[in-house]
């Protein structure tokens, strides 16, 4: 392992637990093993509520048309729900408008919201890490978007109607953005994407599908901050998604980022 890695698993706190499993962590590349891991209380681990799904309505048909500019706009004027009454401003999402690769969380938290930038607090700084863990980097064939572009008040879950109302937005980005692999970050984030109430620890280890996208699920930076033992499992997930990307790649006939 060159020292750049070691530097950045010891950021991430997974030095220790790397050492002992290289092995199976590398030969677990492209399945990783599924784990039960007990379910943890806070932001990214809440159970997604049930998301009522109406027929595509004229919203919903509206929101599907928009190019960036339109799409953008729309977020940040939208008060479909009540959620843009309590939170300064719309998180849109940041990053390559043409990645490969497609990162979903939840929901802004406090400094997303002063910021205006999807994951810059603290879970932010881990996300990064584990980016750069492998040889990724915000922004660059990488895009960040949360399921939710209004902050909760408190922090708190996002409600159903809240979600129902949001998720024509980020299936537009998707649309948009046409990545390769989505990699869905949390228990909120995997359950509404992949409609399921399967815990994470079921549905890790191999390659969902998002409206057609490949999708690989792991867990919420936020909720890693608190637990060593699962950070050694993002880390599998993160190798199991990066030799899907080069998979997919290699299927497509190119090594190389698809635009
Ligand atoms: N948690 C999320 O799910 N998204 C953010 O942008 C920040 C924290």
């Amino acid at each position: 392992m060159s020292s750049r890695r070691e530097l950045l698993l010891e950021e991430m706190g997974l030095t220790p637990i790397w050492r002992l499993r290289t092995r199976q962590a590398e030969s677990t590349t492209t399945a990783a093993q599924v784990q039960n891991v007990p379910a943890a209380a806070g932001r990214g681990d809440g159970a997604a509520p049930a998301v009522p799904r109406p027929a595509i309505d004229a919203r919903d048909a509206n929101i599907a048309r928009m190019g960036w500019g339109e799409l953008r706009a729309s977020v940040a004027a939208c008060t479909a729900c009540g959620l843009r009454k309590t939170c300064t401003q719309t998180v849109f999402g940041i990053g390559d408008e043409k990645a490969d690769w497609l990162l979903v969380g939840e929901a802004p938290g406090a400094e997303e919201d002063a910021r205006g930038e999807p994951f810059v607090g603290q879970a932010g700084r881990l996300l990064d890490a584990m980016l750069a863990g492998i040889d990724l980097k915000r922004g660059e064939d990488v895009y960040i978007a949360n399921v939710l572009k209004c902050r909760p008040p408190g922090n708190r879950n996002p409600e159903a109607p809240e979600v129902a109302k949001c998720a024509p937005y980020l299936r537009r980005q998707v649309e948009l953005i046409r990545p390769r692999l989505i990699l869905a970050m949390g228990r909120f984030a995997c359950q509404t994407l992949l409609d399921t109430e399967s815990s994470i620890a079921s549905l890790r280890g191999r390659a969902h599908s998002y409206q057609g996208v490949p999708l690989v699920v792991t867990y919420h930076p936020a909720y890693l901050l608190r637990s060593l033992q699962d950070k050694a499992k993002a880390w599998e997930d993160l190798c199991y998604a990066r030799s899907t990307m080069a998979d997919l790649r290699a299927q497509s006939g190119s090594g190389a980022p698809a635009h």
